[in-house]
Order: structure tokens, then sequence, then C-alpha cells
């Protein structure tokens, strides 16, 4: 089902984008750590949320209760530049007080289908995900869940992802099943190139992004073709 009308956040520019980001990330996280004691955040791949991740460093955020897990994961070496975690460790991870062991990498290295498997096992003693990051190509594709993929349709939490059309070929994947149970799902798009995804969606275009269940979605207004 196509989102009927995207709960839309215009920010003038990426930075104004990237703010916005870290504020409601700190504020759930607060929010949630005071009502819940446990904050499970799940990072966005990508280089959208870089800016974002930078700017969280800065925030007041009860790291010592929080739990970062990964949205999707390219399956190359860890520590690989190109690599989800690597960016999020770069841009956020390794400057914040977050215990080691609450930073849960997908193990993608393993290869799409045991690495799948074992960060389905690592999920499983997760009652829920509060707050899902995830970002948007230009397809129309989320996390990597991309346009057309049998990966959509695979009712599992976490699958695993052949022949992928961004390079890497071979991901990992949050299933749309475990993004849409999450608490919360925030999607960031930013630049003129994703202008067209953005419409098509917002017209009720059933592309993957579109799937994600009552997304509050945070563009520049490049994105948002203003
Ligand atoms: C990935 C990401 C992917 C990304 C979008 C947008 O591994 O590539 O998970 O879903 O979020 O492709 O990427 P940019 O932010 O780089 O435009």
């Amino acid at each position: 089902m196509a989102a009927p009308g995207l709960r839309l956040h215009v920010f003038p520019d990426a930075e104004g984008l990237a703010a916005a980001v870290a504020d409601s990330i700190a504020s759930c996280a607060e929010a949630d750590v005071r009502t819940r004691g446990v904050f499970h955040l799940v990072l966005a791949g990508g280089r959208t949320p870089r800016r974002a991740y930078e700017t969280l460093r800065a925030k007041s955020v009860p790291w010592q209760r929080v739990h970062v897990w990964f949205g999707d994961e390219r399956c190359l070496p860890g520590g690989t530049p190109e690599r989800n975690d690597t960016m999020a460790m770069e841009a956020l991870l390794r400057h914040v007080p977050l215990p080691a062991e609450q930073i849960h990498p997908i193990p993608a290295e393993l290869g799409p289908d045991a690495a799948a498997a074992a960060y389905a096992r690592e999920l499983a003693s997760v009652p829920v995900l509060d707050l899902v990051l995830l970002g948007l190509g230009e397809d129309g594709h989320t996390a990597s869940l991309f346009p057309g993929h049998p990966a959509l349709r695979d009712p599992r939490p976490v699958v695993p992802v052949h022949d992928a059309p961004k390079p890497p070929p071979e991901r990992v994947s949050m299933g749309l099943s475990l993004l849409n149970s999450a608490r919360r799902r925030l999607v960031m798009a930013a630049g003129e190139a994703k202008h067209a995804a953005v419409m098509r969606i917002r017209r009720g275009e059933d592309l993957p992004a579109a799937r994600l269940a009552a997304a509050e979605w945070y563009v520049d207004a490049a994105a948002a073709g203003r």
C-alpha cells in the first residue's frame, strides 16, 4: 500500500535537515530512556545521515542506555570505508560514551544469508526497536530494499539481498516487517536528485520507501522541489 499522504517536514537546506534529525533523535532518546529505560536506535546508511550523526555528537543523549543497530549493511570486509557502520563509527559512535557492547553491527562480512540469520538471532532479544532512521534512493529504495526486488516481499525480520542494483550487489537489510514493527520511522532525503522519488511517492506510487508505515519524512527544499 503506497503512502497516502507523506508526513513531510521541509528544511531550507541539508544543514537544517541534519540539525532537525539530530534534535529528533536526542528528544526521542531522552523520552524513551526516561519512560522505558532504554532506546534502541537503528542507523541509516549512505551519505545523507553523516551530517546528522556529526551534529548528534554535541546533543545531550543518555548514551549509557542506548543500543545502536543498523538498518542495512553492505557485504564488505569489516572496516571497509564503504560500509555503513564504518561511516557511523567515524561520524558518531567513536565520539560518544556509548558502551561498545551496545553497538550492534551487522556481520555482513559473512555474506548475505549467514549475516541475515545471525542478525535476526541477535535482534530476537529486543522487544521493540524505538526509532529507525532511513534514507531514500533515487529509485525509491530504502535500506537495501529495492523496487521489484524479492527482498521487498521477504517476510523475515532481516533479509539477504543478492543482485542489488546499487553497488555492492550483496547486502543485508532489515525487512519491511521489522522496519514497520518499530515504534517510529524517520526518512531523510536531501538534494535535487531525490526530488523525483519524493514526488513519485507523494503521488502514491508503490515504491519501497512508500511502504514504510507512518514515517516522518525529513527533506530539504531541493528534495521537496521548492
Ligand atoms: C545504502 C543505504 C541506502 C541509502 C540510500 C540513500 O547502503 O546505500 O542504506 O538505502 O540510504 O541509497 O543514499 P545517500 O544518502 O548516499 O543518497
